[in-house]
């Protein structure tokens, strides 16, 4: 049966490496018969958590009411979460981190989100596939912590340029990475 998937983007170049992947991931899952909705978080604002903890307490996931207030009902009520993002200083591109921090709500106000899936596409311009660690580890802990099942990962690494990707099997993988939901 389909599923219902949302995807999270952190690059803000729209025809770069993690967008094309995430397109040939998104082509894939719904020609498999599953609803993807996507947030692409470098065009949307979406700030840090203030750690107020006043999470839900007005109706909104977050008191300081920005995107994320979109993003959160459509996490609540999906069967999975796939986050594509490039590796920015060894690390989470801070357009993504905020709504990665802002899961914190889901915490706070003791929201039931566990059970879901979770995957991760992501790349980097180093060769060496450690580079990618400071956005995988972050991913699995954080998926763990919520109870969510990582079903897949797509690394990339040696891609700087827009269209490198094109030179990888990056986009076959993202497409072989909807098979597993
Ligand atoms: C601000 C910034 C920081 C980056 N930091 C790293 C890094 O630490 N290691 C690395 O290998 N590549 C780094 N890169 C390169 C990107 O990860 C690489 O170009 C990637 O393919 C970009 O993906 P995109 O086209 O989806 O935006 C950085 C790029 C930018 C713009």
């Amino acid at each position: 049966m389909g599923k219902k998937i949302v995807v999270i983007t952190g690059s803000p170049r729209k025809n770069g490496n993690s967008f094309a992947m995430t397109d040939a991931f998104m082509k894939a899952a719904e020609e498999k018969g599953h609803t993807v909705k996507r947030f692409d978080a470098a065009m949307k604002n979406v700030g840090g958590c203030h750690a107020c903890e006043t999470c839900f307490k007005s109706g909104k996931a977050c008191s300081f009411d920005d995107d994320f207030n979109t993003i959160a009902p459509a996490i609540m009520e999906a069967d999975a979460v796939v986050f594509t993002m490039p590796v920015y200083w060894y690390s989470i591109p801070a357009q993504v981190k905020g709504v990665i921090d802002k899961l914190f709500s889901f915490c706070v106000a003791g929201k039931d989100i566990a059970g879901k899936e979770c995957a991760l596409i992501t790349c980097c311009e180093e060769d060496d596939m450690s580079v990618m660690d400071g956005v995988r580890i972050p991913v699995e802990r954080s998926a763990a912590l919520l109870k969510w099942k990582m079903v897949g990962e797509v690394l990339v690494p040696g891609v700087l340029n827009t269209g490198d990707i094109e030179k990888t099997d990056g986009c076959k993988k993202a497409a072989a990475l909807a098979e597993k939901f």
